[in-house]
């Protein structure tokens, strides 16, 4: 079940969504049991941008029929706080994680411009702690996100640009929500990316409940969970068919069998999001359940697989 992916040996090809899993949280609510069963091969941060953000006013979340749509907005720290206070908490919680090979960090950074990602590149160079970058250029949450990553022209000038402040691995996280995802993805890796992950959300409204205001105080959302696996799989097949580089496939990843099927058509690592929310072992289960060792639990139905036991999360 190991795998290497830019260079980096992991235990299996189960990852999480960034935002999708808060591991100083799940440390406080399951301690010792997070540390011996952790769910993910690789651990991937929220994103941080360079200067603090407070995130979108509420509400910031909405249940969609098989799905959920979110406006965040990107709250953190920003790129100091992270350095000075998260990174060395998660660092040294993933130190005691019991996994064999440990368990490495990938920072996820967003930038609104070159220069701007160029300074989050150039910290996440300085600190040891950190093995890999993910460069969201995908957040429909926030104004610039979107518009690097959907051109593929701009996506390639920036990441061409950026590349040469960082020697470790950099992944660049693509958006769905443009014309030719294929585009953007050979884009990313002419650019100088060593991998690109797939899918983030869908751009998507909620309705407001007779009032001509939309439900989400961002105004529109992102919606992720089942409601877009087949979108996923369909993009993360067009990327892969098109680049050479590592692909990450997310999107509506509930079991191993929606794992294997991004596995498939051609991921070399699955990312699991949203199931996160409703069962947070399920990174565990899902890769149990790939290598064949599954401890199905007895909730499950072949389309929704039931809260895992793995952890045992009371
Ligand atoms: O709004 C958010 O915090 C989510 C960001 C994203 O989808 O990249």
């Amino acid at each position: 079940m190991s795998v290497s992916f830019c260079g980096l040996q992991l235990a299996h090809p189960v990852i999480n969504a960034s935002g999708t899993f808060d591991l100083l949280a799940a440390n406080t609510a399951f301690g010792e049991s997070l540390r011996e069963r952790f769910p993910f091969a690789a651990f991937v941060s929220k994103t941080i941008t360079l200067e603090p953000r407070k995130g979108n006013p509420p509400p910031r979340l909405w249940e969609a029929p098989a799905g959920l749509l979110n406006s965040i907005g990107l709250p953190n720290k920003g790129l100091q706080g992270y350095l000075a206070n998260d990174l060395p908490a998660i660092s040294e919680l993933l130190g005691k994680v019991r996994a064999q090979p440990p368990v490495p960090l990938i920072t996820n950074v967003m930038g609104s411009t070159a220069a701007e990602i160029a300074q989050l590149l150039n910290a996440c160079e300085q600190r040891e702690e950190i093995s890999a970058v993910e460069l969201n250029v995908s957040c429909p949450n926030v104004k610039t996100g979107l518009d690097i990553g959907a051109d593929p022209v701009q996506l390639e000038v920036v990441v061409r640009e950026v590349r040469p402040h960082l020697s470790k691995p950099l992944i660049v996280k693509l958006t769905p929500n443009t014309a030719d995802v294929a585009a953007c993805a050979l884009a990313a890796q002419e650019g100088g990316a060593d991998a690109i992950s797939l899918i983030n959300t869908l751009r998507a409204m909620a309705p407001g409940g007779g009032s001509p205001k939309p439900w989400l105080g961002g105004g529109t959302g992102g919606l992720s969970g089942p409601a877009i696996r087949p979108v996923a799989l369909a993009q993360v097949a067009a990327a892969a068919r098109r680049v050479s580089i590592p692909v990450v496939g997310m999107g509506g990843v509930q079991s191993a069998k929606h794992a294997q099927d991004l596995l498939d058509v051609g991921a070399t690592l699955v990312a699991v999001g949203t199931e996160s929310f409703r069962d947070p072992s399920a990174g565990s289960r899902i890769a149990h359940e790939l290598s064949g060792a599954a401890e199905t639990p007895a909730n499950a139905t072949p389309d929704h697989p039931g809260a895992s036991t793995l952890l045992n999360l009371k």
